[in-house]
């Protein structure tokens, strides 16, 4: 992936689910491209060694929980404190329970409150808290990762991580319109079959492989890079016309 000089130099992000797949390759290519970036998801270690990598002068590593109220909004204040505020905020942390998650007579609910806390939940925290920051600093842009099992309904036996989805879809479109006025654009991005350690067991499989390429029209998974590349393109100046857009990077597979 080409990363595009300068075209974020002096803006301040924050990236959650920073340490792994989609928000990995965001992360990497924001800081190639002259953004600061605080890098945010659960585990220490792996932010820490990835904010190392960077470079301290780009990349801020903020273990936190989206999940949880106190330590997202404290990790989301010390990257605006550091960075002197925030432009950019990119909602992208989110699980997917593969083999619990499950038709809904049989899905526990232990399990559909575990992914609404993480995907819902946390999606709320980081704009909650992202955003006063944006509008202290007179605007900015949102970027909420969805799925299109969100509004396909495709992912059979997949009802809460499809639940999950589909709220941070309804929330993304009613957040674009509320801050429009105030500089504040709000879109998301629609990933389909994405090879990252989240469909690890699935590339890992060549029957399942080749089963999901076989429905896409592309015929292959997309990559972290891909997925990146539109997230970017939709914080950046260049979508200054773009609110409350749903970006599908899914292959084609939405379109069958
Ligand atoms: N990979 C796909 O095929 C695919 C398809 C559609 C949508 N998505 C969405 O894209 C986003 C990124 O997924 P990915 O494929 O890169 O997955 P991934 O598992 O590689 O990375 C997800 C990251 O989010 C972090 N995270 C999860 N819950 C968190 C929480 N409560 N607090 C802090 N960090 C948390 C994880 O630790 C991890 O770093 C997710 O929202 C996912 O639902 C992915």
């Amino acid at each position: 992936m080409t990363a595009i000089s300068g075209r974020f130099a002096g803006k301040r992000a924050v990236v959650t689910g920073a340490s792994s797949g989609i928000g990995r390759a965001t992360v990497t290519r924001l800081a190639a491209e002259g953004a600061r970036v605080g890098l945010i998801a659960r585990g220490r270690e792996g932010l820490e060694a990835l904010a190392a990598e960077i470079g301290p002068e780009a990349a801020l590593a903020l273990p936190a929980d989206c999940a949880d109220e106190a330590s997202i909004s404290a990790a989301i204040d010390r990257a605006a404190g550091v960075f002197g505020g925030l432009d950019i905020v990119i909602s992208n942390a989110g699980i997917e329970l593969l083999g619990q998650d499950d038709r809904v007579d049989r899905l526990d609910l232990a399990v559909w409150q575990r992914l609404m806390r993480n995907n819902l939940d946390g999606q709320f925290l980081t704009c909650k808290h992202g955003i006063r920051h944006l509008l202290a600093n007179g605007g900015g842009a949102v970027v909420c990762l969805g799925s299109n099992c969100g509004y396909l309904g495709m992912a059979t036996n997949e009802p809460a991580y499809s639940a999950s989805k589909g709220g941070v879809f309804a929330m993304m479109r009613v957040m674009a319109i509320d801050y429009a006025r105030e500089g504040i654009r709000v879109n998301m991005v629609v990933p389909g079959f994405i090879d990252t350690p989240m469909n690890a067991p699935v590339m890992r499989d060549a029957d399942e492989l080749r089963y999901w390429s076989d429905q896409i029209p592309i015929g292959r998974a997309g990559s972290a890079e891909e997925c990146a590349a539109a997230i970017l393109w939709l914080a950046s100046d260049e979508a200054s016309y773009c609110v409350g857009t749903a970006l599908v990077v899914d292959g084609g597979q939405a379109s069958i």
